[in-house]
């Protein structure tokens, strides 16, 4: 049994979850599940990012404190995961105790390798971003994401020497010491790497920024909220002598959103080599989604809500529409128009409806499954199907898996208008129609096992069923009824 210990980023606990957080934590829930479906040791986070003028600001405008606001939205995110059935193995927080001992402790680090340094510091700040950025890339004056003019920052900070850490960096990309997927997000990060970045600055004034963790040494300073986040990695496992820690750091997997690439994999990399703590193995990039062609924003009013998505479609349904929707290696398009369509054709008419006639079929005419020889058809586009599928969950490529298993329920449909087991009934074919329906019902089991990480509170009641049938103990007439069409 090997560990594996993967992350969603943390969320900023600015206001309520949306599709695209929904989106991410659910990735890593279907890797954590299939991880621990096959004998791995795991260790899923996820969690909040509670620091930061943004979250600051948005306290203010409410005219509450940032604790007792940022305690409302992480409550509210808890609420979400459950209902969505995310196997969060921690909730980290970054106001909590847990948290700041293990900063301070990383900072301590820091300081003793003398990786920090302090300067004036003059530039451009997207409190949007909570980020520096450069005048060349603003259009019309404006920070492109956020539409919002950045603030002139003239001050006092504390810089991680990023430049004496990059080299090594930049050699643990491209020996794929740390492993970055997609490709195309590697290269884009030794682009940015080879076009020079400027030093990472580690803290903010505190009379500007006060709503953040002291900087321990220099009261003028609060420490940056980046820095502060990526440090829930190591702070949630107990850094630096915790038995969490020992047991699962270095990460296994960072799953994140392409807007946030640069900082896990530059940033994060230079504070942990700067701080001698190992680096992860491996970070998946995944692009971001519009909503029916557009930014999801609420002026726009396209901001697709979990809840929604989750009443209306169960909480399976709701995890097969996020993940369903376009590849992750590259920005895609969620048809929220088409939400019903998708999951009539998909889970109704196709999976459920498959699942039906097999399960059907088997009382009808009176068999009780064996695990006797299957159709050499269906057992060779089964073993494809499986090593595509285990390839694509394998390479975080969830679309892909979900395709290839959505193709096989096709295939399965196929053989059984081909076959028409009801004509062999009627035929007097029993030796046949025996043959076929173990077939089919092998390829359901099997289908049950593939899709058990994306659904799997259906998926445990239609194994459930399956053994009930075999066993013969199914109550007569008992239908599985697995997605009601709407
Ligand atoms: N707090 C930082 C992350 C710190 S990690 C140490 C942050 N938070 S966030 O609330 O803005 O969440 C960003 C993440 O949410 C993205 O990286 C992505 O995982 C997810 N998504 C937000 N919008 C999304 C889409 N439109 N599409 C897909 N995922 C999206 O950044």
């Amino acid at each position: 049994m090997s560990k594996f210990y993967l992350t969603t980023p943390i969320y900023y606990a600015s206001g309520p979850p949306h599709a695209g957080h929904a989106f991410t934590t659910t990735y890593a829930d279907v890797i954590a599940r299939y991880r621990r479906q096959h004998g791995d040791d795991v260790f899923l986070l996820t969690g909040m990012d509670e620091h930061g003028s943004k979250i600051a600001e948005k306290a203010a405008e409410e005219n509450r404190s940032p604790q007792e606001f940022v305690d409302d939205v992480a409550a509210e995110y808890q609420k979400l995961w459950q209902s969505l059935d995310i196997s969060n193995d921690i909730f980290i927080r970054t106001t909590s105790e847990k948290h700041k001992i293990g900063v301070r402790k990383f900072f301590d680090r820091l300081r003793a390798a003398d990786a920090i340094y302090e300067e004036f510091y003059e530039g451009l700040y997207c409190a949007g971003c909570e980020d520096f950025i450069t005048e060349s890339k603003l259009v019309n004056g404006l920070c492109p994401d956020h539409a919002k003019p950045p603030e002139l920052i003239k001050e006092k900070n504390y810089f991680l020497n990023l430049k004496q850490y990059l080299p090594a960096v930049r050699e643990k990309i491209i020996s794929d010491t740390i492993h970055i997927r997609p490709d195309s997000r590697r290269k884009e990060i030794l682009n940015v790497i080879d076009s020079g970045i400027p030093n990472f600055s580690m803290t903010r004034d505190r009379t500007r920024v006060p709503w953040g963790i002291p900087f321990p040494y220099d009261d003028s300073q609060t420490i940056y909220v980046w820095g502060d986040a990526l440090l829930n990695y190591l702070t949630a496992l107990d850094f630096p002598d915790g038995d969490l820690y020992k047991k699962f750091w270095p990460a296994d997997l960072h799953i994140i959103g392409s807007e946030i690439n640069k900082f896990h994999s530059i940033y994060w990399p230079a504070m942990l080599l700067a701080a001698d703590v190992p680096l992860p193995k491996s970070i998946f990039v995944h692009g971001l989604f519009t909503v029916n062609g557009q930014k999801m924003s609420k002026t726009i009013g396209n901001v697709i809500n979990p809840d929604d998505l989750i009443s209306r479609y169960g909480t399976d349904g709701a995890r097969y529409l996020l993940l369903s929707q376009f590849p992750a290696s590259e920005h895609g398009d969620i048809k929220a128009d088409e939400f019903d369509l998708k999951y009539n054709a998909d889970l109704a008419n196709g999976l459920g409806n498959l699942f039906e006639r097999i399960f059907s079929m088997l009382r009808l005419y009176n068999i009780s499954p064996t695990d006797e020889e299957t159709d050499p058809e269906i057992a060779s586009a089964c073993k494809n199907a499986e090593e595509e599928y285990h390839r694509r969950v394998g390479g975080c490529e969830l679309f892909e898996a979900l395709q290839t298993v959505f193709l096989f329920i096709k295939t399965l449909d196929r053989y059984i208008n081909e076959k028409t087991p009801w004509n062999m009934a009627k035929e007097g074919e029993r030796k046949e129609l025996v043959r076929a329906l173990n077939s089919l019902f092998h390829g359901a089991e099997t289908i049950i096992e593939w899709l058990t990480p994306f659904l799997p509170e259906k998926m445990a009641h239609a194994k459930e069923y399956a053994c009930k049938l075999k066993a013969g103990t199914l109550a007569e007439d008992k239908k599985l009824n697995l997605f009601p069409r709407l």
